[in-house]
């Protein structure tokens, strides 16, 4: 049988700060995906229809691909960080400082709460921000090394100007996640209509999906990237339609960094 947290508690005020989508250890004991169930797990109905997923180890060891030695000496920045996992993990790798924002007060309450609360890496030189992605060059920011633009693409009314201002700040590599569309010809931006209500949703209703890699191939040339690799493109799970799919493309403005990094395919190499 389930067991009531305590009041006060780490547990409750996990609980209290939920949905949560970004699984974080927090202590020893306790991550940001613990809950009182019987397996341990919060159940996508009982996280508000928000899936929690575990993202750490396989974000650090791709990023070692890259970075053999970690990022020590380099600026990290997450562009739409929701509860600032990956801010946390970046530093793991000894990032110097890493900067994460994101639009809604729901995600940015949980990346300071687990900048308080997590005892087993450091959160020292972590920065968040509530911001839209539009108004992020007002905060007139130093350049950063490595940028993570993923799950933000296809919640942008005007997707390329979001990924040329990430793209503007970014001096070496960019990690490029998004949702696609499935089962068309690959070469365009799809448009669609989002809910702007919900939590992991986009602020302004109106978004575009590439309908493939080769859809992203001119407009990262075009923002100054000189190599692109994907890592994958695939039909998405769970969903009824079919008609969505998920990529990944890693693009270096630094020729040879990406070389030694295995992926399914290179999409332009200067
Ligand atoms: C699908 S989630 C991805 C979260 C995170 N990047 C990850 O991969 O785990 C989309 C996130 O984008 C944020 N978001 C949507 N529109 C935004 C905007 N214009 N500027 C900044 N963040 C935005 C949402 O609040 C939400 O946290």
């Amino acid at each position: 049988m389930a067991t009531q947290p305590e009041t006060g508690s780490l547990g409750e005020q996990i609980r209290r700060l939920g949905p949560w989508h970004q699984d974080i250890q927090l202590t020893e004991e306790f991550s940001t995906g613990q809950v009182f169930s019987p397996d341990g797990r919060l159940s996508r109905e009982a996280n508000r229809n928000v899936s929690l997923l575990t993202l750490r180890d396989n974000f650090v060891e791709h990023i070692l691909h890259v970075y053999p030695e970690g990022l020590r000496g380099k600026r990290f920045l997450d562009c739409a960080c929701n509860a600032g996992g990956y801010c946390f993990w970046a530093r793991e790798l000894g990032a110097d400082f890493a900067f994460g924002f994101d639009i809604r007060d729901h995600w940015i309450e949980q990346a300071r709460f687990v900048q308080q609360q997590r005892n087993v890496a450091p959160t020292d030189r972590i920065k968040f921000s509530v911001c839209d992605l539009y108004a992020l060059e007002e905060k007139r920011l130093p350049q950063f090394d490595v940028t993570l633009f993923k799950g933000i693409f296809y919640h942008l009314p005007d997707p390329i100007t979001g990924l040329r201002i990430a793209s503007e700040l970014t001096r070496e590599i960019l990690i490029f996640n998004t949702q696609t569309g499935w089962g068309e010809p690959d070469g365009f931006l799809k448009p669609g209509l989002e809910d702007t209500r919900a939590l992991m949703s986009g602020a302004y209703g109106l978004n575009w999906r590439p309908t493939g890699p080769a859809t992203m191939i001119p407009v990262l040339r075009w923002l100054g990237y000189r190599t692109a690799k994907l890592m994958f493109f695939r039909q998405q799970k769970n969903n009824p339609d079919g008609n969505l799919g998920r990529m990944e493309i890693w693009a270096s403005k630094v020729p040879g960094l990406l070389d030694k990094y295995e992926t399914q395919r290179t999409l332009f190499d200067e």
